[in-house]
């Protein structure tokens, strides 16, 4: 019995060498210390031993029993151990491949114009002022001369909410809320970015919404001269130190008197093209003086203060700028038009 059982364990020990994988090595384990298995069949036979020979045989089945038992034991970590290794393995990250590239956005050409134009006024000490879009029509139009009927009203068709308030037509009346809260004192010398909205019908030129820059400078003394500086240096480091300045004669019912700035045409040098219409100009924007009645309806002796205004459109200045060809490019957001301005900070 004693020769039976060794053999059984040197079996036993000789799959447990051979089972590579699981699945073997319990179907050897069900094998030799299952219910049917050989080891068990040893011990059902003990019953036909001497009471002398009894536990020895006991003691030497438990040994060989947990021989066998430990031997699975082993041979089961050992194969547990290369199948996380294999799967690792085979799950290893290749850290030389190249990354995949994030996309980025990149700034709205409009953003860069008006926080380039921000920057240079600050750079000239003006402070950045805003308002509110929906306006009251007395800050849109009456405080800048505008009175109600008055036929300049109809330059800018305007979108009513009630009566007396609406969506700004432009960033002007900023001017006067400005001037009404410094109740008199000067100076002031503010820019104001913001959007504007009028009742146009969408075209390659015109758009319902689009965004303003006002300027506006009241202080003891402040004459067209001090205008006339201002505007150079803004179109000389907006367009190129090359270009030349005019001021032509206007009207705005809030100035007095009133001029439009226009630049000389970079593209034909002043002979002439299709971008300047043949003229050797391009108007940039709109100014003059604050007229008195402005400065007093916000408070402001007029006899003591004078003061400049002038307003822009960056749509027109990034178009002029980057030469887009249609206004609607800046709001209908197509990335191949936008990702154009990518990395020009
Ligand atoms: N508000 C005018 C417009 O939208 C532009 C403008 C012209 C603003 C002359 C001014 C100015 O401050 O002085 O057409």
């Amino acid at each position: 019995m004693e020769a039976k059982l060794k053999q059984l364990e040197a079996e036993a020990l000789a799959k447990i060498t051979e089972a590579n994988d699981l699945k073997l090595l319990n179907e050897v384990r069900v094998a030799y210390l299952g219910k049917k298995g050989p080891i068990t069949e040893v011990l059902r036979g003990m019953g036909k031993l001497s009471a002398e020979e009894r536990p020895k045989m006991g003691a030497l089945v438990n040994v060989v029993r947990e021989k066998i038992t430990e031997e699975i034991g082993k041979k089961q970590q050992e194969l547990e151990e290369a199948s996380v290794r294999k799967q690792l393995e085979s799950e290893t990250i290749d850290i030389t491949l190249p990354g995949r590239p994030i996309k980025t956005g990149n700034r709205h050409p409009l953003t860069k114009i008006i926080e380039e134009i921000e920057d240079l006024f600050i750079g000239m000490g003006y402070k950045v002022a805003e308002g509110p879009e929906v306006e009251k029509d007395y800050y849109n139009f009456e405080a800048l001369n505008l009175p109600k009927g008055h036929p300049a009203r109809d330059m800018q068709d305007s979108f009513y909410i009630t009566e007396e308030i609406l969506l700004r037509t432009h960033t002007s009346p900023v001017q006067a809320r400005t001037m009404e809260k410094h109740e008199g004192i000067g100076p002031v010398k503010i820019i104001c970015p913001g959007k504007v909205y009028r009742r146009d019908n969408d075209d390659a030129t015109h758009s319902h919404q689009f965004t303003q820059i006002e300027g506006l400078v009241v202080d003891e003394n402040i004459t067209m001269g001090d205008l006339k500086g201002t505007l150079e240096v803004f179109a000389k480091k907006m367009f190129g130190e090359d270009r030349e300045i005019r001021l032509r004669p206007s009207f705005f019912p809030f100035t007095e008197p009133s001029v439009e700035m226009d630049i000389s045409c970079k593209i034909c040098g002043g002979d002439g093209c299709r971008v300047c219409k043949q003229t050797g100009w391009i108007e940039i924007l709109g100014a003059g003086m604050v007229h008195p009645n402005v400065l007093e309806m916000a408070g402001f002796d007029s006899k003591k203060y004078t003061g400049f205004a002038f307003g822009m459109g960056p749509e027109r200045i990034a178009m002029l700028k980057y030469g887009v060809d249609d206004i609607r490019h800046f709001y209908t957001n197509d990335v191949r038009f936008l990702q154009q301005f990518a990395g020009q900070e």
